[in-house]
């Protein structure tokens, strides 16, 4: 294996420290994925530089004129505070014909916008939730096709940011609740879909030209699913001692129908696409380092293809 100068592009607070033994869980769960990335690489024998990224591209362009680094590794979420413009800083990279893993700017762009998303899918006849979509700063016109129960969440954000069990809506008083709650509390556009009740899956997907898909993997909601709505909210995600206390975990989908791929599936076995995510959590023991090395690929090798996926991808200034 060729030892690579690897720049990774990390929020300017997570940078990690050297060793995060000393640290509580939840203090490391901070930065794990930064940590995770950058010590696998350097074990694997790259030059690694992390770079902590705030709102200047000072740094960056210095680091990619001085260091020329053969990659950047890109972990940001955000540029100045401002998640939708993640996919700008990519575009910079793309514009200083620097090789970087993970989505391209188009790719962020669209899996940003989850309206614009479903309507590529309905296009190609990619069964996705029914939807009506709700402009924030606009009186809400409640159309009547709809059908409840409805799920209400933002047309932009992601991370579970605004889903919680009031996400799911029986009546057109809460309907209207929920949507100014998503304008006033993220900000952003409200997506109303039809609630698909069922399983919740997740496909892993690697490559560039040629895609692999990793095994199905599944979110079981164990006890809570006993007294709440099977949903993956804020907590389900993020809370450990929540998903400790109901025995929340991932693994792989067991019992599939012959053939079935993806994601939000009823009961009869009909399948939803609910949304297609560019860059993963890279965390080593998060659900797409987990489905990759149940497909066989350990996570340092994981890395390593990201890695020279970067540098084959065939951005247009090879052409
Ligand atoms: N139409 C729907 N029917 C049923 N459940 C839904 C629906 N839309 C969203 N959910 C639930 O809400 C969760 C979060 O929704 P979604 O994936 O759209 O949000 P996100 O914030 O982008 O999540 P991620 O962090 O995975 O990108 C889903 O994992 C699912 O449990
Ligand atoms: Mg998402």
């Amino acid at each position: 294996m060729r030892r690579r100068r690897v720049l990774v592009l990390v929020h300017e607070t997570l940078v990690p420290p050297e060793s995060i033994e000393h640290l509580s869980d939840q203090e490391a769960d901070e930065f794990r994925t930064e940590f995770d990335v950058i010590s696998s690489l350097r074990e694997l024998g790259h030059d690694v530089r992390p770079l902590g990224i705030g709102d200047s591209l000072t740094e960056l362009r210095n680091e990619i004129t001085g260091w020329k680094p053969h990659v950047c590794f890109n972990l940001l979420e955000e540029f100045g505070g401002i998640v939708t413009y993640d996919q700008h800083v990519v575009a910079f990279l793309e514009l200083m014909r620097q090789p970087y893993t993970g989505c391209n700017p188009r790719g962020m762009m669209l899996s940003r916008d989850k309206v614009l998303s479903k309507q590529i899918l309905s296009y190609h006849r990619i069964p996705t939730p029914q939807f009506a979509v709700f402009r924030r700063g606009r009186k809400p016109h409640i159309p009547r096709r709809l059908r409840y129960p409805l799920f209400v969440k933002s047309a932009t954000e992601d991370a579970s940011f605004g889903i919680a069990q009031a996400s799911v809506v029986d009546d057109e008083a809460r309907l209207r609740e929920r949507i100014d709650f998503i304008h006033e509390q993220t900000r952003s556009d409200a997506l109303v879909e039809e609630f698909i009740d069922g399983r919740e899956l997740y496909m892993g997907l690697l490559g560039n030209d040629r895609i692999m898909t990793f095994p199905p993997w599944e979110l079981h909601f164990g006890s809570m699913a006993e007294t709440s709505i099977g949903i993956a909210t804020r907590k389900v995600k993020w809370d450990r001692s929540y998903q400790e206390r109901h025995g929340i975990v991932t693994d792989p989908a067991e019992d599939l129908p012959e053939g079935v791929p993806a994601l939000r599936m009823r009961p009869d076995g009909s399948v939803f696409v609910l949304e297609a995510n560019c860059n993963p959590n890279l965390e080593e023991y998060e659900d797409y380092g987990r489905a990759a090395l149940y497909a066989g690929i350990e996570y340092p090798q994981l890395l390593e293809r990201i890695m020279s996926l970067g540098m084959s991808y065939r951005a247009d200034w090879r052409a």
